[in-house]
């Protein structure tokens, strides 16, 4: 990176569980070095539609963001929306780009139910998530009043200026039970889907869909967990690597590209401690790769995908779903076809696994 200048800041905000990052700060020090800011705002399309809402990315100063508009608002899924201001970023070169990537087909279905969802929102901007918010707010004192459960909030920490209160994170380690264990309890006897199963923890979504019987369903349904489920005293759960997330301290060998056309073999779980990785291993949920190709391949990595992949998560991306075996890099093979170009650097700030120190995801 010395001597070279970034081409542009990659930040995902919020992640998952709704942790945004200050990127009004993050955008104005890029500016002022000539730099665009490009957010993953994949869970934010209603940012900004509520003064109790974060702002959202674009009114934070970002140059591109990139929102999964089904995820949050009511369009068919795949529909996303790529949003862009100001002038750092060449528009024409994006719609060069975009060209590249896209389908000369495009879906009608999925950009008629993106102006639905546009249209939604620019009916009632302002108050179109009262209901929501107000069942959110309800939801999340609820569940804070039930014994051995812990509500993620803003008071588990302290380096980011913002949550989206309506993502609900719900810990149940006091009762020695797994994100996985706890998921299934309340799927199979109560109905509840959540969003996202973490190790320790579940996370659902409130959106303009939700009614007060979906809260009360969650509620008595966590109430009627911790009933069968006495809280351990000094529970901590199971699984104790939440702390030490193996993605703290990743080490590539080679980069994605190589380690993808590069030759590979297949060995055993036993013998692949220390070698470089020759395939994405992501379990879901949550679908966030531990390993990807290139990559030195840790104890620590391995721990944790043995523990989640015991605890229920399925593997996917790797050959051996079981993870009995691993797909390693043997060889460094560039196919001459390929003329290897350096771009500009892009800084990549990633806090989807950030750990944060009094909640255990
Ligand atoms: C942070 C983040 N970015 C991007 C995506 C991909 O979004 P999509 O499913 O709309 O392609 C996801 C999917 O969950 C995500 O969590």
């Amino acid at each position: 990176m010395e001597g070279r200048k970034a081409a542009a800041v990659f930040i995902t905000s919020p992640t998952y569980h709704g942790i945004c990052s200050n990127l009004a700060e993050i955008s104005k020090l890029g500016h002022s070095h000539g730099i665009p800011l490009i957010v993953d705002e994949a869970h934010g399309a209603h940012l900004g539609f509520h003064p109790q809402l974060p702002n959202s990315a674009l009114q934070q100063g970002a140059d591109l963001a990139v929102q999964s508009t089904h995820k949050v608002l009511c369009s068919l899924t795949q529909s996303s929306m790529l949003h862009m201001l100001g002038n750092i970023v060449d528009s024409e070169r994006i719609g060069r780009c975009l060209q590249t990537l896209q389908s000369t087909s495009p879906s009608f279905l999925l950009l008629a139910s993106l102006d639905a969802a546009r249209a939604q929102l620019s009916e009632n901007p302002d108050t179109i998530f009262n209901k929501a918010m107000e069942l959110a707010f309800e939801a999340k004192h609820l569940i804070k009043e039930i014994p051995g459960i812990s509500v993620f909030d803003l008071a588990s920490f302290s380096n980011f200026p913002a949550i989206d209160p309506l993502r609900l994170t719900i810990g149940f380690w006091q009762l020695g039970l797994s994100g996985y264990e706890a998921d299934e309890i309340l799927c199979r006897d109560h109905g509840i889907t959540c969003e996202l199963v973490g190790t320790q923890s579940l996370t659902f979504v409130i959106n303009l869909g939700t009614s007060r019987d979906h809260i009360q369903r969650l509620v008595s349904g966590i109430k009627h967990l911790t009933g069968t489920h006495a809280p351990i005293h000094g529970g901590k759960g199971r699984l104790q690597h939440s702390g030490c997330t193996p993605f703290a301290d990743i080490k590539m060998s080679m980069i994605p590209r190589d380690a993808f056309f590069a030759s590979k073999k297949k060995v055993s779980i036993a013998e692949c401690l220390g070698e470089v990785c020759g395939e994405f291993i992501c379990p879901f949920p949550p679908g966030i790769p531990v390993l990807i190709p290139g990559e030195i391949i840790t104890d620590k990595a391995l721990d944790y995908l043995l523990d989640v992949r015991n605890e229920g998560a399925v593997i996917t991306g790797a050959s051996d779903p079981l993870l009995t075996s691993i797909v390693i890099v043997v060889a460094h093979a560039m196919p001459p076809i390929f003329c290897r170009l350096t771009p500009s650097p892009v800084i990549i700030i990633n806090h989807q696994h950030t750990s944060y120190p009094s909640f255990n995801f």
